[in-house]
């Protein structure tokens, strides 16, 4: 298959739609990551999307929307507070779990009774909704891959497999939304991401972590949100997470023989080990911005294993933490 690049203008914007509308699968950029998207509704076009990204099927998809009357097309029993998260964080990278309606197709959910909504704000994204229907949209990368910050990665991943790309510029949140299930009371959150789970107690005071977001699920256990439970973001190289000052790291590191280093900004030029730095340590913001673009060179420094140096867990530290904890599998040294 010939992956279409599209620009994003209006002539893109039409005809990604055009596309999207008649069962195509496009990958389009949001303020997060780039999506692979389809229509909501349509069972065909959701299965190639599984097929294309290689992702097991009982990983269900976010459902992308333009306008809150959208909304009761898709989730039923809405409560209050998903109107106060709606008011305050759309658009913008949050995404609600809701009890579904019969109109999300059942593949989308992977046969939960929810539905997981999100309201994007990147202009193009939303432009292309639209001009076409509410569109399922995993990020656009292949399972386990960091997800796509640029459009360059989804070719990389996709390209003939997909029917077109939306060349939009590089991500500026870098990392997926936060994603809050509000089917289960106390409201939980399941994966942390733009919106920072110190916001999120503002409208919801009695928001609880949920236990995957920086632990090893057992095997076989059943997990709230079962994109938590598969291998994520990984290099082939082996990597580890370390918790420590910038002292403690730079001297850990210049230590250990044949390693490269992911490390802050503050500590490239101390380094004696090869090194790649992933932002300013005291920004969170900056960190997930570079973090997947980073993840995705990891594997160019043909070491053997690669020390990451670890951000705090608040704020959107707290998503970086959650995706870099996944790329280590758990693999934690605290110095
Ligand atoms: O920022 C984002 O959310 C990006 C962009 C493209 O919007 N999308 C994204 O999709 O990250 P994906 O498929 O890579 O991650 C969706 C996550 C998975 O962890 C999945 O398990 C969870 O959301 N999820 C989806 N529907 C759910 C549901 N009904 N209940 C619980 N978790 C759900
Ligand atoms: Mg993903």
């Amino acid at each position: 298959m010939q992956t279409e690049r599209l620009s994003a203008d209006a002539d893109g914007i039409r005809r990604a739609a055009a596309l999207l509308t008649a069962g195509g699968i496009v990958a389009i950029p949001t303020e997060t990551v780039y999506g692979l998207a389809a229509d909501a509704t349509n069972e065909a076009a959701i299965l190639r999307v599984f097929a294309a990204k290689g992702r097991p099927q009982d990983n269900p998809l976010i459902v992308h929307i333009a306008d809150l009357a959208d909304l009761p097309r898709l989730a039923k029993e809405i409560p209050d507070t998903a109107y106060a998260l709606a008011k305050r964080f759309w658009p913008g990278p949050l995404t609600l779990v809701l009890k579904r309606t019969d109109a999300v197709a059942d593949c989308v959910s992977a046969g939960l009774d929810t539905v997981a909504v999100r309201m994007p704000s990147h202009p193009v994204a939303r432009e292309i909704i639209r001009a076409s229907v509410p569109l399922a949209a995993p990020s656009a990368n292949t399972s386990g891959a960091p997800s796509p910050t640029e459009a360059g990665h989804v070719l990389h991943d996709l390209d003939g497999k997909i029917d077109a790309v939306v060349l939009g510029d590089r991500c500026t949140v870098g990392v997926e939304s936060t994603v809050v299930s509000l089917a289960v009371t106390p409201p939980r959150l399941l994966r942390p991401g733009g919106i920072s789970a110190e916001q999120l107690r503002e409208v919801l005071p009695d928001l609880v972590l949920d236990q995957a977001i920086l632990h090893q699920p057992e095997p076989h256990a059943r997990v709230a949100s079962p994109g938590m439970k598969y291998q994520h973001y990984a290099p082939q190289t082996k990597c580890f997470l370390v918790e420590g000052t910038g002292e403690q790291f730079i001297d850990y590191v210049n230590r250990k023989p044949a390693c490269a280093a992911l490390c802050f900004s503050e500590e490239a030029s101390r380094l004696t080990v090869p090194h790649l730095d992933y932002g300013r340590g005291s920004s969170a913001e900056e960190l997930a911005q570079n973090l997947f673009a980073a993840l995705r060179r990891a594997d160019d420094f043909g070491v053997a294993e690669i020390y990451i140096h670890a951000p705090q867990k608040t704020g959107v530290g707290l998503a970086v933490y959650n995706r870099l904890i996944r790329a280590a599998a758990f693999q934690v040294i605290s110095l």
